[in-house]
């Protein structure tokens, strides 16, 4: 079966997408992988959401149609048949533990024009079984990248998994997410491209000390968040820092790198017996920014891997993490056996044609 799987992260930078075969023994192979970018409209506009500066329905029913528009667009570009979708929204509020989440982003224009099914809001069902919705792709890491190993994603948030019979995965914290804020704020970039200033930049210890009061990194798992956490509210104090002490800018984003690789290094080593005799594969774009590498590398004393060695671009893991939860659960919702790999179907499939799938899958 042919997938198009797509993927709008808490990073806010675009649509990431992978378009992958997969077969009843799960094994897969990439055919494409490409990402698009938003315009600076959009960014705005879902920034703005996220850190509730418009709460304004209209927007955000404009805002759903036209994510849905820019994902038909891009299939209709790449224009290579397949036989599902899978877009699962991109989070404009989410919070684990109190069981609430909201994606926006609608599939049906892709669903109405390629006549393929498509899967969307996988993260309600995971809330619905009683988990907090996030992280998701534990289930797929176990596939993609084989037992026994530690997946990190260094998104807008990093998340850890431990892939195996019984895979879990937790937020550790941000990963580009204060980064990328100190960037445009201090720089007027989006991003600190390879990680340039990251290494150059000297650690500012008292601006560790104020991070540190951040008690998310120190909380047991289960546990994820996002931008209500890591978004303005947090940054103001990073601004307020600046401020007072004056210091170089580009030693406050060494410094946030730096937070981004101790709360990663703190979580494996506070959550994850058996870390030392595991491999640790890294993806999302956090991988290539060397300050956070090399420094985590660092911390833990141990290489890390970098995922596109091992046949995934950093780009395309979690879209096909993505993808490979959304076939699993077709396979159940069709009753055809998935070697009992997930406990229950995720998302809804908006259906066009199933024909063509089931015939697939047959
Ligand atoms: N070449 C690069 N150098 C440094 N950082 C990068 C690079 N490419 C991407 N990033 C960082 O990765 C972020 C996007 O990562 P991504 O994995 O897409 O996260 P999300 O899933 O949250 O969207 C960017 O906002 C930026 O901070
Ligand atoms: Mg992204």
């Amino acid at each position: 079966m042919r997938i198009f799987s797509a993927m709008s992260g808490t990073s806010t930078d675009g649509i990431s997408y992978v378009i992958f075969d997969i077969d009843k023994e799960f094994k897969f192979n990439i055919i494409k992988n490409g990402h698009k970018s938003y315009s600076k409209k959009i960014k705005t506009k879902l920034l703005n959401i996220a850190e509730s500066r418009i709460v304004d329905k209209v927007e955000i029913a404009k805002l759903h149609w036209e994510l849905g528009k820019i994902l038909k667009d891009i299939y209709e570009k790449e224009s290579i048949s397949c036989d599902l979708g899978v877009f699962s929204g991109h989070t404009i509020y989410h919070d684990g533990p109190r069981k609430i989440t909201l994606q926006i982003g609608d599939v049906t224009l892709l669903n109405y024009s390629s006549k393929i099914p498509v899967v969307t809001d996988l993260r309600y069902s995971d809330i619905a079984a009683g988990n907090q919705g996030a992280p998701l792709v534990p289930f797929a890491d176990s596939i993609i990248y084989g037992k026994d190993k530690i997946i990190l994603n260094i998104g807008g948030i990093s998340n850890i998994t431990v892939t195996g019979d019984r895979p879990y995965g937790f937020d550790s914290g941000p990963g580009n997410m204060l980064l990328d804020q100190a960037m445009r704020f201090f720089y007027r970039k989006d991003m600190d491209f390879e990680g340039e200033l990251s290494l150059k930049g000297e650690i500012l210890e008292d601006l560790i000390k104020i991070l540190s009061k951040d008690n998310f990194i120190s909380k047991k798992p289960p546990k994820s968040t996002g931008r209500e956490r890591y978004g303005r509210e947090f940054f103001e104090k990073i601004i307020e820092y600046s401020k007072r002490e004056n210091p170089d800018k580009k030693d406050i984003i060494a410094t946030l790198a730096y937070f981004t690789s101790y709360s990663i290094y703190k979580n494996i080593v506070n959550f994850i017996g058996n870390w030392k005799n595991m491999e640790i594969i890294c993806a999302g774009g956090g991988c290539k920014n060397k300050g956070i590498i090399e420094r985590l590398e660092i911390l833990l004393n141990k290489k890390i891997i970098m995922s596109d060695n091992l046949g995934v671009p950093w780009d395309a893991r979690e879209s096909l993490a993505f993808g490979i939860i959304a076939y699993l659960s077709l396979l159940m919702e069709l009753g055809i056996d998935n070697k009992g790999i997930l406990a229950y179907p995720y998302g809804k499939i908006t259906i066009a044609s199933m024909e063509k799938s089931i015939l697939q899958l047959k």
